[in-house]
C-alpha cells in the first residue's frame, strides 16, 4: 500500500545518478509501506490527519525538494554537502539521525533524501518491528541506496537493534535459525542503504545504535519569519488568500513549529469562511480565530497554560518533579517531557533545575500573576 505517494520508479536510476553526479536526481521519491504484514500504526506516519482527506492535504503540503524546505539552514548545508558527495562518488548516503520535537520535519527530510537521492524511501516505525522478522522482511526488500525511515528509532525492541548493528555496518543479516543445540547462525549480505532514524528523545538511544550514525543532526524551532514563509506558501497550496501580516500572526502562535502553524491556517481559513467569506486571511481575523481556538498570542494552548497555572497555584514557584506534574495534570509525563515542555524552555518561561520545573516571572507575568521574590532570583 503506498502512504504517500505510488509514483513509479523510473527504470534506469543507477545509471541516471552515474550520469549526473553533481546534481539533484529528478525523480521522485517511490514510498511503499514495507512489507503487508507489518502492522504500522498510520496515524504516527500524519499525526494530525484524522480523516483521509486531511492526510491528502497534509501530502500536498509536504515540500517535496530540500529547495522547498524552509528553514533549518545548517542542517539543509551538511545534508547538501553529504548528497553531492554521495553522489559524485556514486556512493549511497550515510546512515542519519535526526532527532528533535514532533512536527518539526524529521520525517519531510527523509523523504526529501529519497527524493534528491532518486531512491525508495520505506517507511516504519520503531514498535511496529517488534519480531525479527519484521526487520529482516524490511531489510532483505530493499534495494541498492534505498532509505530506510524508522520512526520513533528510541523505542526499538532490543532483538530488532541486535539485527540492525551488522546490517548498518556491514550491510549483514544475521540470523538465527532453529534453536538450543541446533540453532544455526546464518549471515546473508544486503545491498547497500541508508538508514534515517528519527527520535524526539536521542537520549533514550543505546551508544551502540547512536553510534552507527555517520550524521546525527538535530532539528531547532522555527524562526518567526521562517513559519511566515511556510504559511504562505501553504496558503498558496491550498489557494487561501492570506495577507503577510495574516501570515505572521499564524507564525506566531505556532510554537516554533511547522506542522502547528499549518495546522491553525486552515483552523483559521475554516473561521474566516464561515465568519467572513470571500476575504482574505488579515492579522485581525487570524488572532480573532485563534483565540477561538484557545491559542494565545505566545501560541500556548489550553494544556500549556493548565501546566503552568498549576506550577504557579498549587506550588507556589517551588520546583515540581516530573511525575508530581503529571499527577496534578493528568497529563502522561513522557508527553509533558516531549511535547509540552522544550517550547515553554525555549521561550524562557520553563526552567529544569536539578530539584524539578519550575515556571519563570515571564511565565507568571503573562498568566497574569505578579512573581514572588523568590522568582525575581531568576530574572
Ligand atoms: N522545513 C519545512 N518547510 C515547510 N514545511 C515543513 C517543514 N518542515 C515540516 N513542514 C510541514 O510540517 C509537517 C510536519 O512535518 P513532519 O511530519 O516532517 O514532522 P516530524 O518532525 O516528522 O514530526 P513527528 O516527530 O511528529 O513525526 C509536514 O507535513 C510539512 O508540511
Ligand atoms: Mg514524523
Amino acid at each position: 500500500m503506498a502512504i504517500i505517494s505510488s509514483k513509479s520508479q523510473p527504470p534506469d536510476r543507477e545509471s541516471s545518478r552515474a550520469k549526473l553526479p553533481a546534481e539533484p536526481a529528478t525523480q521522485s521519491a517511490q514510498l511503499s509501506l514495507a512489507t503487508g504484514s507489518l502492522p504500522i500504526d498510520e496515524a504516527l506516519l500524519k499525526p494530525d490527519a484524522t480523516l483521509d482527506e486531511t492526510g491528502k492535504q497534509e501530502e500536498k503540503i509536504r515540500p517535496q525538494r530540500l529547495r522547498e524546505y524552509v528553514g533549518q539552514k545548517s542542517l539543509k548545508e551538511v545534508l547538501d554537502i553529504a548528497i553531492r558527495a554521495a553522489q559524485s562518488r556514486q556512493e549511497v548516503l550515510d546512515h542519519l539521525l535526526l532527532y528533535g520535537p514532533p512536527g518539526l520535519g524529521k520525517t519531510t527530510m527523509a523523504l526529501i533524501l529519497a527524493a534528491e537521492m532518486g531512491v525508495n524511501c520505506k517507511i516504519t516505525t520503531a514498535p511496529a518491528l517488534e519480531r525479527p522478522r519484521d526487520i529482516a522482511g524490511l531489510l532483505v526488500s530493499l534495494q541498492h541506496g534505498d532509505i530506510l525511515f524508522i520512526d520513533e528509532i528510541h523505542r526499538l525492541p532490543r532483538v530488532t537493534e541486535e539485527i540492525l548493528y551488522p546490517a548498518m555496518e556491514d550491510f549483514r543479516l544475521d540470523i538465527t535459525i532453529g534453536k538450543g543445540q541446533n540453532a544455526k547462525t546464518r549471515s546473508l549480505p544486503l545491498q547497500r542503504f541508508t538508514l534515517v532514524g528519527a527520535t524526539t528523545r536521542v537520549g533514550a538511544l543505546t551508544s551502540p545504535l547512536r553510534d552507527r550514525f555517520g550524521l546525527v543532526q538535530r532539528l531547532r524551532f522555527y524562526e518567526l519569519d521562517e513559519l511566515s514563509q511556510i504559511v504562505l506558501r501553504t496558503a498558496a497550496i491550498l489557494s487561501t488568500p492570506i495577507t503577510e501580516t495574516g501570515a505572521a500572526e499564524i507564525a506566531r502562535r505556532a510554537r516554533g513549529t511547522p506542522r502547528i502553524a499549518n495546522r491553525l491556517l486552515r483552523r483559521v481559513r475554516d473561521y474566516v469562511e464561515v465568519k467572513a467569506t470571500g476575504t482574505e486571511i488579515t492579522e485581525t481575523l487570524a488572532a480573532e480565530a485563534l483565540e477561538l481556538f484557545n491559542v494565545d498570542p505566545c501560541g500556548l494552548d489550553w494544556t500549556d497554560r493548565r501546566l503552568l497555572t498549576i506550577m504557579i497555584e498549587n506550588f507556589a514557584g517551588r520546583p515540581v518533579g516530573l511525575d508530581t506534574l503529571a499527577a496534578a495534570t493528568g497529563e502522561d509525563a513522557q508527553t509533558i517531557e516531549e511535547v509540552y515542555e522544550p517550547y515553554l524552555l525555549q521561550i524562557g518561561y520553563l526552567q529544569r533545575t536539578p530539584r524539578g520545573r519550575v515556571a519563570t516571572p515571564a511565565a507568571w507575568k503573562h498568566l497574569g500573576y505578579q512573581p514572588p521574590e523568590s522568582q525575581l532570583a531568576l530574572l
